[in-house]
């Protein structure tokens, strides 16, 4: 049971919105364009604010569902590994050969399932970064660096979850990491419509 529950994770975060929407509304693989990340921030300037609202919430209630799953078949414990597999799923989709989103949105869903109060001053302080500095890498980088530093303080079992999810959304960050170093990186009010 508890190995279908991890692998449903894994199906879930499978699903992409953002190439799903690219797909359906103006017939582009979203990879190929922007940032080349299926993703909400990618969406947004590729395919406009409104597909991009359904990417993240769609996202988002990926990671949610997932976590409710393991809750309401499992326990804890395995909605924090549910949690994880989903946001796996999303950044390394089988079914996209491995090229998937850097799973911020449904790390979102994922975390406030999971821990809603820690969650919440991550997202709190990831909104105010991203309206002083308009860069959503650099607001998603420092929010999710947030999430273990402050699960640290709680229990080791929530540390070591938001330790895997910090790590796997900063190891997919790499290229923003350098662009935003070397002054590259776009922000997210610079657009680049095809539609
Ligand atoms: O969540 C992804 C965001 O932090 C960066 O997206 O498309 O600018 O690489 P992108």
């Amino acid at each position: 049971m508890q190995l279908l529950i991890v692998i449903v994770a894994y199906i879930l975060g499978n699903f992409s919105p953002s190439y799903v929407i690219g797909r359906l509304s103006a017939n582009i693989d979203i990879r190929n364009y922007g940032s080349g990340n299926a993703g909400t921030t990618n969406v947004m300037r590729t395919l406009g604010y409104k597909a991009a609202v359904f990417t993240l919430l769609l996202d988002c209630f990926k990671g949610v569902l997932a976590v409710y799953i393991a809750k309401r078949f499992g326990s804890e414990n395995l909605a924090m590994v549910a949690g994880i597999v989903v946001v796996l799923g999303h950044n390394w989709p089988v079914l996209l050969k491995f090229k998937g989103g850097k799973g911020i949105a449904t790390t979102i869903g994922v975390a406030l399932s999971i821990h809603p109060v820690v969650a919440s001053i991550c997202i709190f302080v990831g909104i105010i970064l991203l309206i002083i500095f308009k860069y959503v890498s650099l607001s998603s980088i420092v929010a999710i660096t947030l999430l273990p530093i402050i699960l640290f303080f709680q229990d080791l079992n929530y540390f070591i979850f938001g330790l895997v999810l910090c790590l796997m959304a900063l190891y997919r960050h790499k290229e923003n990491m350098q662009r935003l170093l070397n002054g590259t990186e776009k922000k997210f009010t610079e657009k680049l419509k095809v539609k």
